[in-house]
C-alpha cells in the first residue's frame, strides 16, 4: 500500500504535468480543451496538496508561476512593478471570510471594498511618459511580458496622449477584450471560411493581440478597459483612480460599486450578476478589492497574489439537452459545417436548438455520438456550444457521424485540402452556396437591397430566375409577378431597390462580391485607395497589400477570385447592367464638400443607422472616426450617449444633437 504521502506525490506529479499541458494550450496556442472552471479545480487541488504536503512543494511548480511566459517573436520587455494575479473563488461562503479575515488584520479601521466586473480579457500593462504611450506590454510571467505595442495601438480607444497632465512614468493596467458582437462576427466569418474557430472571446483576443502582423490585429476591432496601476497610484484609493483614469480619457469598467460589509460586498456582487450579461465584453466574475491604498499597502502581498483583493467567479451557466442530429450547412464558400440539432433547450437567456460544430475533427476530439447527452454553455455569452458529452448516459443506441462524401445541396462530390479541416462542395452551381452568396450580396451592410432576404432568395433560386449574382439584374416584373406571395407592390418595390443598388458606394459592391477574407473595412480602404473597381482587378499583389488593413492571405484571395474565369464573367454582367465601379464615388464623396477637414465621432442611439450618419458625413467630404481625441471636431450625439460624450465634454469638443446635424447639412 501506497503511503499518503506516496499518493499526494503521485498525484501532485501528475497535476503538474497536467497543469502545464493546459497552460500551454491556452497561452500559447489559445486553444483550451477545458472550462476556466475544471482547471481552476486542478489549480487548487495542487495548491491544497502543496500546502498539505510541503515537502512536495517546489519553486518550478506552476502555482509559484503567475501566467504565461513571453513568446519569442516579440521583444522582451520588464514591467516596473510586477504583475500579479488574483486569488479566485466560486463559494460565497469564501468571499465573507476574505473580507472577515481583512478586519481581522486590521483591527478597528473602517473597511471599504470596491466590486467591480472581472473583465475576461488578456492582461496588459501600459506605460505612459509624461501623458505619452510608450509601450505595451502582456503579463507575461509577471515580471517580464511581450511588447505588444504596435497592436495595442490599433485600439482606438487607448489614446496616445493622456488628457490629463500625468508628469513622469505611469503603469496603467487593464485588459484587452474582443467585443461580444466581434466574436460572433468573427467566428461566423471564420466558420465561413473553413478556418477554426476561437473557443470564446478571451481566445480571440490573446490570439488577436499574439498576431506579429498589426494590420490583422486592426481588423479584430479589439477594445479594452482599465482597473489598476502598477508603479505611481493617482489618488488614495480605488475609486479616485478610476475617475483619474477616465478623466485621462481610458475606458474603465461599466460600475463599481462600494461595499462596507461582507453583505454589501455579496449584494453587490449577485447585483452585478443580473447586469452583466448586457455589457460589451464576457465577465467571468467579480473583483473585490479594498478601496483605500493606505490599507492595502498594510495588507501586502503573497509570492502570488494581493492579500487585499479577491475573484469571486460565476458558474458558467450550462443545460442539459440531447443531440438529436447532426446536419450539414453549406456556406457561401461552400464550405460544409456540421450543426448540432438539439432538443430545445434554455439557456443564458434563450432557447437552444441549433448550435455549430464547426467540422469533423472536432466532433472526434469530442467523442460526440448522435444521441448522446451533452451539455451546453454559450461561448462569449451569445454563441451557443456544446461543450461536453456525457458518456455515462450512453445506451449503446448512438452513431458515429460520418461527413457525407457528396454535398448535401447538389450531391456533387465534396473535397477536402491537404492539411485544413474544413470540407468544401466546390461546385459554383451548388444552390446552398448560391443562396448564401445571394444573401450576402443583397443584405444590409453590402449592397443593401431591401426585399431580397432569404425566402424571396430560396424562390428565385427554385424558379430558377437566378443562377448567379448578375442575374438580379436581368429580374423582371413579370417573372416576379409568376412567383408565388409576390403583389404589384412587392415586385415594384424589389425592383426598385435594385435600381437604386446599382448607384451604392464602390466599397459596397466589392463586400458583397464576396471575396473571401474581405471584410467591410477592407473593402472601405480597397475602395478608399484604388477608387475604381478596374485599377484594383489590375494591381498586383504587392499593390493591393500595401493598402491599409490589407494583408498577404486577403491580397492573395483577391487575385485569386479576380482571376477566375467565372468571376470574370460575373464582373463583365454587372458592368453591362451598369453598376457603379467607382465612377459615382468620386461624386458621392466630396473631397471638396462642406465637412472637409472635420472629423467625426458618432455616439448613442440616433433616428438612422450609425452607418448611414457617417455615411452622409463621408459623402460630405468628412472623416469618421471610432474614439474621441483632441483631433475630433464634432461629436453627434444621439440618445443615451454614453462615455464618450462625457469625454468630448471634458475636451471641450463641439457637440451636436441629430437636429443640430440635420441643420448643418442643409446649410
Ligand atoms: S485587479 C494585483 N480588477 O483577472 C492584481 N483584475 O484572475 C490586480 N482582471 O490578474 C488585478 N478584471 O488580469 C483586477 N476589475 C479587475 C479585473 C482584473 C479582470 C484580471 C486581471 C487579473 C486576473 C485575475
Amino acid at each position: 500500500m501506497a503511503t499518503p504521502l506516496e499518493e499526494a506525490k503521485q498525484r501532485v506529479v501528475w497535476l503538474r504535468r497536467e497543469i502545464e499541458r493546459h497552460n500551454q494550450l491556452y497561452y500559447d496556442h489559445a486553444t483550451p480543451e477545458i472550462s476556466d472552471q475544471a482547471y481552476d479545480q486542478l489549480d487548487h487541488e495542487l495548491i491544497e496538496l502543496e500546502r498539505t504536503f510541503p515537502d512536495l512543494a517546489s519553486t518550478d511548480s506552476p502555482t509559484q508561476r503567475v501566467g504565461e511566459k513571453p513568446l519569442d517573436q516579440f521583444q522582451s520587455v520588464s514591467h516596473l512593478t510586477r504583475m500579479q494575479s488574483l486569488d479566485n473563488t466560486y463559494s460565497e461562503g469564501e468571499v465573507m471570510e476574505f473580507v472577515h479575515r481583512l478586519e481581522r488584520l486590521l483591527p478597528g479601521q473602517a473597511l471599504t471594498f470596491t466590486v467591480e466586473p472581472k473583465v475576461d480579457g488578456v492582461a496588459i500593462s501600459l506605460l505612459y511618459e509624461d501623458g505619452r504611450l510608450m509601450r505595451a506590454a502582456t503579463r507575461g510571467d509577471g515580471t517580464t511580458g511581450d511588447d505588444v505595442t504596435q497592436n495595442i495601438r490599433t485600439i482606438a480607444q487607448i489614446p496616445d496622449q493622456l488628457a490629463v497632465a500625468a508628469p513622469g512614468q505611469i503603469e496603467i493596467r487593464g485588459e484587452v477584450y474582443l467585443p461580444k458582437s466581434e466574436f460572433a462576427r468573427i467566428n461566423a466569418e471564420r466558420d465561413e471560411e473553413g478556418l477554426p474557430v476561437f473557443a470564446n472571446p478571451r481566445n480571440a483576443a490573446a490570439g488577436s493581440l499574439k498576431q506579429l502582423d498589426s494590420r490583422m490585429v486592426a481588423q479584430r476591432k479589439l477594445a479594452a478597459v482599465f482597473y489598476g496601476a502598477g508603479a505611481f497610484a493617482e489618488g488614495g484609493s480605488q475609486r479616485e483612480f478610476l475617475e483619474f483614469l477616465r478623466s485621462a480619457g481610458l475606458p474603465v469598467g461599466e460600475r463599481c460599486w462600494a461595499a462596507n460589509s461582507a453583505d454589501e460586498v455579496l449584494a453587490a456582487i449577485r447585483e452585478l450578476d443580473g447586469i452583466r450579461h448586457d455589457f460589451p465584453y464576457e465577465t467571468d466574475g467579480a473583483v473585490v478589492k479594498v478601496d483605500a491604498f493606505r490599507q492595502r499597502d498594510q495588507l501586502g502581498s503573497t509570492s502570488k497574489a494581493p492579500r487585499w483583493a479577491i475573484a469571486y467567479k460565476y458558474q458558467p451557466e450550462q443545460a442539459r439537452t440531447r443531440l438529436r442530429d447532426i446536419t450539414i450547412q453549406v456556406g457561401r464558400t461552400g464550405v460544409l459545417t456540421p450543426v448540432a440539432e438539439l432538443e430545445p433547450v434554455f439557456v443564458s437567456g434563450s432557447t437552444v436548438s441549433r448550435a455549430t460544430l464547426h467540422n469533423e475533427e472536432e466532433i472526434q476530439r469530442k467523442d460526440l455520438r448522435i444521441g448522446d447527452w451533452v451539455m451546453i454553455e454559450k461561448a462569449g455569452e451569445v454563441i451557443p456550444a456544446v461543450v461536453a458529452v456525457l458518456t455515462q448516459e450512453r445506451t449503446g443506441e448512438e452513431r458515429i457521424f460520418q461527413m457525407p462524401g457528396l454535398c448535401p445541396s447538389c450531391g456533387q462530390a465534396v473535397s477536402r485540402e491537404e492539411g485544413q479541416v474544413a470540407v468544401r462542395c466546390v461546385n459554383p452551381a451548388c444552390a446552398a452556396q448560391l443562396q448564401r452568396r445571394l444573401e450576402h450580396f443583397a443584405h444590409r451592410g453590402a449592397m443593401d437591397i431591401e426585399g431580397l432576404g432569404e425566402s424571396m432568395v430560396a424562390q428565385l433560386i427554385a424558379a430558377k430566375l437566378v443562377t448567379d449574382v448578375p442575374d438580379i439584374y436581368q429580374l423582371t416584373r413579370e417573372g416576379l409577378l409568376a412567383l408565388e406571395r409576390t403583389g404589384e407592390k412587392s415586385v415594384t418595390n424589389l425592383l426598385a431597390a435594385i435600381e437604386a443598388s446599382k448607384k451604392q458606394p464602390l466599397w459596397r459592391l466589392i463586400f458583397g462580391l464576396g471575396i473571401l477574407h474581405v471584410g467591410a473595412t477592407a473593402a472601405r480602404k480597397l475602395a478608399a485607395k484604388f477608387h475604381q473597381l478596374d485599377a484594383i482587378a489590375q494591381a498586383t499583389e504587392e499593390e493591393l497589400k500595401a493598402t491599409d488593413d490589407v494583408g498577404e492571405v486577403m491580397a492573395r484571395s483577391i487575385r485569386q477570385w479576380l482571376e477566375t474565369p467565372v468571376t470574370r464573367e460575373w464582373i463583365a454582367r454587372l458592368r453591362e447592367a451598369g453598376l457603379n465601379f467607382g465612377q459615382l464615388d468620386e461624386m458621392l464623396t466630396n473631397a471638396d464638400g462642406p465637412l472637409r477637414e472635420t472629423t467625426w465621432v458618432l455616439t448613442g442611439t440616433l433616428s438612422i443607422s450609425r452607418d448611414e450618419a457617417a455615411e452622409m458625413i463621408r459623402q460630405r467630404g468628412g472623416t469618421v472616426t471610432g474614439s474621441v481625441s483632441k483631433k475630433t471636431t464634432y461629436v453627434l450625439a444621439g440618445e443615451e450617449a454614453g462615455s464618450k460624450l462625457e469625454k468630448a465634454e471634458k475636451l471641450g469638443i463641439k457637440i451636436l444633437d441629430e437636429a443640430a446635424f440635420r441643420k448643418m447639412l442643409e446649410s
